[in-house]
């Protein structure tokens, strides 16, 4: 039998919601990032993300069956992300994180993939 997925493990689609919801508040300030985003309302860009992470992380597949295959790279092509776009990114990520209040294993967890997924989307 399979163990309990990270996704259950952390508290389910909720959890997800709350994390998108929080990063998408600082990004929503963020004069480096805001205007990176294509569309002035967040809301496609917010369940995009949250769909992504919740499927990423062992719960169900809707943002493939709505999106196809992820492909990240592919997708964060036509925007500049250098270093600064990074570490902004990461700081609104952070702040979400660390306000869900998950145990320091599963905290830390879910932050290792996204220091390393940000980092692999780095283009410029
Ligand atoms: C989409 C910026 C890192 C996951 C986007 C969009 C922008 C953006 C501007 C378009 C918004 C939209 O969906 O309409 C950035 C920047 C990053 C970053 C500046 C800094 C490194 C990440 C990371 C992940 C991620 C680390 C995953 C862990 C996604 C997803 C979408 C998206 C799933 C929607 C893709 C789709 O289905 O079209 N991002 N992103 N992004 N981003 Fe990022």
């Amino acid at each position: 039998q399979e163990s309990e997925s990270f996704y259950d493990a952390v508290g389910g689609a909720e959890t997800f919601e709350r994390l998108v919801e929080r990063f998408y508040e600082g990004v929503a300030e963020d004069p480096l990032l805001l205007p990176l985003y294509p569309e002035p309302d967040l809301t496609g860009a917010k369940e995009r993300l949250r769909l992504f992470l919740i499927q990423y992380w062992g719960g169900p597949g809707t943002y493939s069956q709505t999106r196809g295959h992820p492909r990240l790279r592919m997708r964060h092509a036509p925007f500049v992300i250098g270093e600064a776009e990074r570490d902004a990114w990461l700081r609104h990520m952070r702040d979400a994180v660390d306000s869900l209040g998950l145990a320091a294993d599963q905290r830390d967890r879910l932050w290792k993939y996204l220091e390393y997924a940000a980092q692999s989307l780095v283009n410029s």
